[in-house]
């Protein structure tokens, strides 16, 4: 199959390409190489996917662009003919959205329409779109589950995920899409993104800097490894792909939430350095934990992460280290 995967030169676009490709299938692949964060960043992910398609005799062409432009974007469906979508090209990071919102609404929602309107024209039918945790907001009761409530989101961010969600379900209604919105519950592991936690603590905990350590530690979140995600991806995958007519959204995440304090104290022992700790007040936009209920996902995709946090920051310090 010719997959089309937006946002496939980041963090997690760049694992699911190399999965993709092992999987026999070609991938085209939509990026802008946006200075989010350094570009070289992308540049590398890219060759390394590049690397792994050569291995595997499979084809990645790579369209450079913005999804924002929805006629480029229909002209690379024309000329890409892909069979499927995959949608994670996004502007992503809750505090920086409460500094740009309608760069957020932009990308984020005018960008996924333009992707739906594209895949619509050209009568594809299995679409995912990348959600996240960040729907949930504060909401009040753990674990989250999909049936929750989520009309309270507490950062531009999260509106715009939450939007995309019902524009997805819109699509699907109307032209018989088959669409998965996938929550993902902050993902770690090798080629994270560098102004997420475990990445931005194991740099400065490495580099002798303090840390920013917002609220008392007890913050959690459910730090999920991405090898756990990009299973769970391509089962979503899988269940698109099935010749029903289907929309669903699912939690994607790793059921096991970990205090902020933990977390240092796991990079503190990976890294075999201890923290200096720069104390600050909790950030507008913040929640204070998130708590992935995988019952369906386990149901009705089979997902069944197993990398714990130590596990998981072992193996990503391991990867700093070698980089
Ligand atoms: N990493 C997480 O913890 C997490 C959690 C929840 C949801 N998500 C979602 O998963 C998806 C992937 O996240 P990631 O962590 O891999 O991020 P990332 O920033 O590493 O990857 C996103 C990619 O999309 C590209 N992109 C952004 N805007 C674009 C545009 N306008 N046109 C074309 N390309 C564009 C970027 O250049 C980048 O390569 C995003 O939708 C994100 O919101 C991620």
């Amino acid at each position: 199959m010719r997959i089309l995967v937006t946002g496939g030169a980041g963090f997690i676009g760049s694992h699911l390409c190399e999965r993709l490709v092992r999987g026999g299938h070609d991938v085209a692949i939509i990026d802008n190489f946006n200075d989010f964060y350094d570009p070289a960043i992308k540049r590398r992910n890219i060759e390394e996917v590049m690397g792994t398609a050569h291995d595997c005799g499979r084809e990645v062409l790579l369209c450079e662009g913005d999804i924002r432009d929805g006629e480029w974007v229909t002209a690379i469906f024309a000329q890409e003919a892909p069979q499927a979508v995959i949608h994670l090209a996004a502007a992503a990071g809750v505090r920086p959205s409460i500094e740009k919102p309608l760069f957020y609404e932009e990308v984020n929602i005018r960008g996924t329409m333009n992707l739906l309107e594209a895949a619509r024209g050209a009568g594809i039918r299995p679409f995912l779109f990348a959600s996240s945790s960040s729907v949930y907001g504060d909401n009040p009761k753990v674990p989250f589950a999909e049936s929750d409530p989520v009309d309270r989101p507490i950062s531009p961010y999260a509106a715009t995920k939450k939007a995309g969600e019902l524009i997805c379900y819109t699509y699907h209604h109307l032209y018989a899409m088959n669409i998965a919105c996938l929550r993902f519950f902050t993902v770690y592991g090798p080629r994270q993104r560098p102004d997420l936690a475990i990445n931005k603590f194991t740099r400065m905990i490495s580099g002798g800097k303090p840390i920013p350590f917002y609220g008392d530690g007890t913050t959690s979140r459910d730090y999920t490894f991405i090898s756990d995600i990009i299973d769970g991806v391509m089962r979503a995958f899988a269940w698109v792909c099935a010749d029903e007519h289907r929309y669903d959204i699912f939690n994607l995440g790793e059921s096991r939430p970990v205090e902020l304090r933990r977390l240092v104290e796991v990079i503190e022992a990976e890294t075999g350095k201890m923290a200096v700790i720069e104390r600050l007040p909790l950030q507008p936009g913040d929640v204070q934990r998130t708590f992935a209920d995988i019952a369906k996902s386990g149901s009705i995709l089979g997902y069944r992460p197993t990398t714990s946090i130590e596990d998981g920051v072992g193996e990503f310090v391991r990867w700093y280290k070698e980089r």
